[in-house]
């Protein structure tokens, strides 16, 4: 494939493995189970300006295999380090296995958001951050939010203090302050009133032309998308995904009809 100089490498990599990934998502369907949550590439790519023969090919391969081994196990939730508040102390935890975390699930929904990395990011559920880091990885501007208190410390070290302890239902940012609203709101059916109140506020921190993609349980479904309709997004990617016959998951991008419908 020949690139021309005024696109960087990194730029028609990055491009291609975007919409490729979307494209075998969308057309087969079981990619979605078995890539649960992966990236369906790794992050790297291989090239040279001199031509490479098999034998490189095969070493880049394996060597890129490890890394993503060991990327995928150093930002796992029950292995890397997070900062948590206890008894008014700062402790580092390892383990947060109370928070649902997506380390691996966060590739895949960071993928099918589609940013082209000059967007604001929002994650009004931040959690112990799986989504953040992702974000921050792929050089995002990302702002963290959680109502939890325990989880500030953490947030604040991962977020370069671009964090705030708030309710989602009531959020201290102005109106439009976002490009995109990335977020995984709690699951348990027991949080699905305030999961719901919180939506007007995510629809109004987002700029008109903005995205908002949220990974929901599957019985949230049909209101947040009744929803979302009503306030005026269009849905432009839902992907069903399943972890077991039990936990039944979306990932759903919004975007504001007025825009979908100029932009085509
Ligand atoms: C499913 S977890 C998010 C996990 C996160 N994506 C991660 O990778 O760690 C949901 C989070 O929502 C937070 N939460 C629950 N109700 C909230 C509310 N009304 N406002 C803000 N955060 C809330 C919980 O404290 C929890 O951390």
């Amino acid at each position: 494939m020949d690139i021309p100089p005024k696109y960087s490498v990194s730029e028609v990599m990055g491009f291609l493995k975007g919409k490729l990934a979307l494209r075998l998502f969308e057309k087969y369907e079981h990619l979605g189970h078995r890539y649960w949550g992966r990236h369906l590439w790794s992050r790297g790519y291989c090239v040279s300006t001199i031509g490479l023969d098999e034998d490189k090919i095969r070493k880049y391969v394996k060597w890129q295999e490890q890394q993503d081994k060991k990327e995928l196990l150093d930002n796992a939730p029950h292995q890397r380090i997070f900062y948590v508040e206890k008894d008014g102390e700062v402790k580092q935890a390892r383990g947060q296995r109370r928070k649902r975390a997506v380390s691996r699930d966060a590739k895949f929904i960071l993928n099918i958001s589609e940013l082209n990395g000059d967007e604001v990011v929002l994650d009004p559920f931040a959690g112990i951050g799986g989504l953040v880091i992702e974000c921050l990885s792929r050089g995002f501007k990302v702002f963290a939010s959680d109502l939890d208190p325990v989880v500030r410390p953490g947030l604040a070290h991962v977020t370069n203090n671009r964090c705030t302890l708030a309710d989602a239902r009531k959020l201290p940012f102005r109106d439009g302050t976002f490009d995109v609203i990335i977020t995984e709101p709690p699951f348990s059916t027991r949080y699905r009133q305030s999961v719901m109140d919180s939506l007007p506020e995510l629809c109004r921190m987002i700029k008109p032309n903005g995205k908002i993609v949220l990974f929901i349980a599957q019985d949230m479904y049909d209101c947040i998308t009744d929803y979302m309709a009503k306030a005026g997004f269009h849905l432009v990617r839902d992907f069903t995904l399943r972890r077991n016959d039990k936990l039944i998951s979306h990932v759903l991008r919004f975007e504001h009809s007025r825009a979908y419908c100029i932009g085509g």
